[in-house]
């Protein structure tokens, strides 16, 4: 069992949690994840380490159905089932030069210990986060605090610039700013924008994807993605991946492919979605 420090709501349908996880704390690095396990008949969902600290870690969940949901009602002291991990490859944060990082809605949250990295290896970080409205914009302050200049933008122009992330990494672009790296974690449209953007300009870019996973260790291939043609697994092959690679079209269309099953079970549940 994994005794919870914390669960506090931070935005609208956004959780933080501390987890005293003392064996995945001890390994874990920035762009990893846990499977987590509410009780012994829940389900497994995967959600990045967005914190380490000492014996815990810090994860942040975005309420979209019933195991989020579940995780809302989860008091301090109380536990969770599993924590399995780290899983996933870590980010190969060596030293590039100019890494912009760029996060967009409960990914900005995932965004912290990579850009931590990447400043950390003596990089140059550029952070650009996104979100529908100023409430929804998370860790603005911590990231601040570890990179060299931030941007913000919102849907609805009430924090930071009106418009997407996309548009100020335009700007950069074209104003001849010299990027080496571009790490994208947020939702997969937005990634994809971002890898079109990038991809004539020659500028590496990586993408954390959030494929539909069951085991998060290779077995089940539920996570599988296209990757310059060949078959991938999210889970145990990345979560980040060349966006310039990856077939957006198809892990858009296969992260759908339960929302039936999904809306039912919530449906159900007396869960709105
Ligand atoms: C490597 C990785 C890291 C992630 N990190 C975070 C994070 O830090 N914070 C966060 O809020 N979300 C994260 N996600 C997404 C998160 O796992 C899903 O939001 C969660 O599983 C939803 O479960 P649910 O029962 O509440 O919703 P459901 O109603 O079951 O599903 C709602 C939507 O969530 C996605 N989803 C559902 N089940 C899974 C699953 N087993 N694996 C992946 N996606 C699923 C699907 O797109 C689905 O349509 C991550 C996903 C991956 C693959
Ligand atoms: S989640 Fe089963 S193979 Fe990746």
């Amino acid at each position: 069992m994994f005794k919870i420090l914390s669960n506090e709501k931070i935005a609208p349908a956004v959780f933080r949690m501390d987890l005293e996880a003392a064996l995945v704390a001890k390994k874990a690095a920035g762009g990893q994840f846990v499977m987590i396990r509410i009780d012994e008949k829940g389900e497994r969902i995967p959600l990045t380490i967005a914190d380490i600290n000492g014996k815990n870690i810090t994860i942040v969940y975005q309420v979209v159905g019933v195991t989020t949901h579940k995780l809302t009602e989860k008091k301090a002291g109380s536990a969770l089932e599993d924590v399995v991990g780290p899983l996933g490859h870590a980010t190969d944060a060596r030293k590039f030069g100019t890494v912009c990082c760029i996060g967009g809605g409960v990914g900005i949250a995932e965004l912290y210990p990579v850009v931590r990295a990447y400043k950390n290896a003596g990089n140059k970080v550029i952070v650009i986060i996104g979100a529908r409205n100023k409430e929804l914009v998370i860790f603005k302050d911590k990231l601040s605090k570890v990179c060299d200049e931030i941007f913000v933008t919102t849907d609805d122009g009430s924090d930071g610039e009106k418009g997407f992330v996309s548009n100020v990494l335009k700007r950069l672009m074209d104003s001849g700013a010299n990027i080496d790296l571009v790490y994208a974690v947020g939702p997969a449209v937005m990634m994809k924008v971002v890898a079109d953007m990038t991809r004539p300009a020659g500028i590496k870019t990586l993408a954390s994807l959030n494929t539909v996973l069951v085991d998060g260790t290779g077995m089940c291939g539920s996570c599988r993605i296209e990757v310059a043609g060949e078959t991938r697994f999210a889970c145990v092959d990345g979560p980040e991946f060349d966006a310039h690679e990856v077939n957006f079209e198809e892990m858009m269309a296969r992260q759908s492919l339960f929302k039936d099953k999904e809306a039912h079970a919530c449906k159900i549940r007396g869960i709105l979605q």
